[in-house]
């Protein structure tokens, strides 16, 4: 059993990841600096595992905090989720994302180096692909220049990261690559929380079955796609939490920097998903067709091959229980953390 630190663990997917993480035996330290969440999900971490946790309020970016934190707990692996996600507002702020995504990963790579901490996994996105290739997407292929700055930022970091591991052989680095992560831990009590108008389609969806919002704009029905809107790999975020139980794993034991795609390998329309979760949860969605939204892409879905073989990971959602267990979050928290 290890100690884990988990930077970002108040957020979506790290709060399902500490879950997952105390379930497993593991000691965890979250460090966060509650921009985009609250500590109200990791009162509900510690109630769903019935395990304690410490939490410590603090930026990346402030290697004095960092420094105490490795100073005072004896951390063996550190899972790096920190940062900021949102692609459009991304365009309007570019250098507070290259700030918090790109600095701040470099103030954590430094503190860890200072500490002597050498393993890592590290929160990537499918949006690194060259978007000329085409689905499955798997990790041989070539990386490109993402459309948006918050792609820019998991790109450059990547690329950091290796280039820090070929300089210094004692580092154990996971890039893991997810696709799109949607649903909710089965209780309800952890979920995604979305401050404002959702970017992502599946707080959409929910925010309209609940009655926040109106209805669905569906961004685009000319695609070449089985519907003509977009296609894209959800993923259940407690299999993706799992998948970083098993790079840490992996990271334990082996050196180097490698990429790892967490997806399913399914793709599924926007009128699929939207269709599917009004049929499984006996809700009403309503939509319209809107114009394409800038920088989509028609297609994206993961090889995820080198993941089962190599991580020993293989998801065991299906995308019913995906809008199931996300619905269900909403349904039980209307507002989200604040209810
Ligand atoms: P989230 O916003 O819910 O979680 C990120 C957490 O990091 C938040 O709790 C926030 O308060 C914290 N944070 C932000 N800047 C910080 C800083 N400078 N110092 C300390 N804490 C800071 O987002 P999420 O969906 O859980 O995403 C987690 C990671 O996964 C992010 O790096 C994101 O870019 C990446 N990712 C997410 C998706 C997705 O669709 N959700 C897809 C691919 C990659
Ligand atoms: C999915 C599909 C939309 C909203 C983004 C980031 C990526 C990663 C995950 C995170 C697309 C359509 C959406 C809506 C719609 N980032 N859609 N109406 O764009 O695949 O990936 O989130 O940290 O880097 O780019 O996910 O959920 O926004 O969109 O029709 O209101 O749903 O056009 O086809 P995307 P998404």
């Amino acid at each position: 059993m290890a100690n884990i630190l988990v930077t970002g663990g108040a957020g979506y997917i790290g709060s399902h990841t500490c879950v997952e993480l105390l379930n497993a035996g593991h000691d965890v330290v979250v460090l966060d600096n509650l921009s985009n969440s609250s500590v109200e999900s990791l009162n509900r971490v510690q109630e769903l595992t019935h395990k304690s946790l410490t939490f410590v309020e603090g930026d990346i970016r402030d290697g004095k905090t960092l420094d105490q934190l490795f100073g005072l707990y004896q951390i063996d692996a550190v899972i790096h989720f920190a940062g900021l996600k949102a692609v459009g507002e991304s365009q309007q702020i570019p250098l507070t994302y290259f700030d918090h995504n790109i600095a701040g990963s470099i103030s954590l790579v430094q503190a860890m180096q200072r500490a002597e901490v050498f393993k890592l996994v590290f929160s990537s996105s499918a949006t690194v692909y060259d978007e000329a290739n085409s689905s499955p997407l798997n990790e041989s292929m070539p990386t490109g220049m993402p459309s948006n700055n918050y792609g820019y930022t998991k790109l450059i970091v990547e690329q950091l990261l290796e280039k820090t591991s070929q300089a210094d052989v004692r580092w154990s680095i996971a890039l893991l690559r997810y696709f799109n992560p949607v649903g909710a831990h089965k209780s309800g009590r952890i979920g995604e929380d979305p401050q404002g108008i959702p970017n992502n389609l599946m707080p959409y969806v929910t925010q309209v079955a609940v009655g926040r919002r109106d209805k669905l704009s569906i961004y685009g029905n000319d695609y070449d796609t089985v519907d003509g809107t977009g296609v894209r790999d959800y993923i259940h975020v407690v299999d993706l939490a799992n998948a970083h139980l098993c790079a840490l794993n992996n990271r334990l034991e082996q050196h180097g920097c490698r990429a790892w795609n967490i997806g399913t390998g399914n793709g599924s329309s926007v009128l699929e998903v939207k269709d599917a979760f009004e049929k499984v949860n006996a809700v009403a969605v309503a939509f319209e067709f809107a114009p394409r939204r800038e920088g989509d892409v028609a297609t994206s879905f993961a090889d995820n091959a080198r993941a089962v073989a190599e991580l020993g990971w293989k998801p065991q959602y299906q995308l019913e229980d995906m809008l199931a267990d996300s619905w269900n979050w909403q349904k039980q928290n209307p507002i989200g953390y604040k209810s």
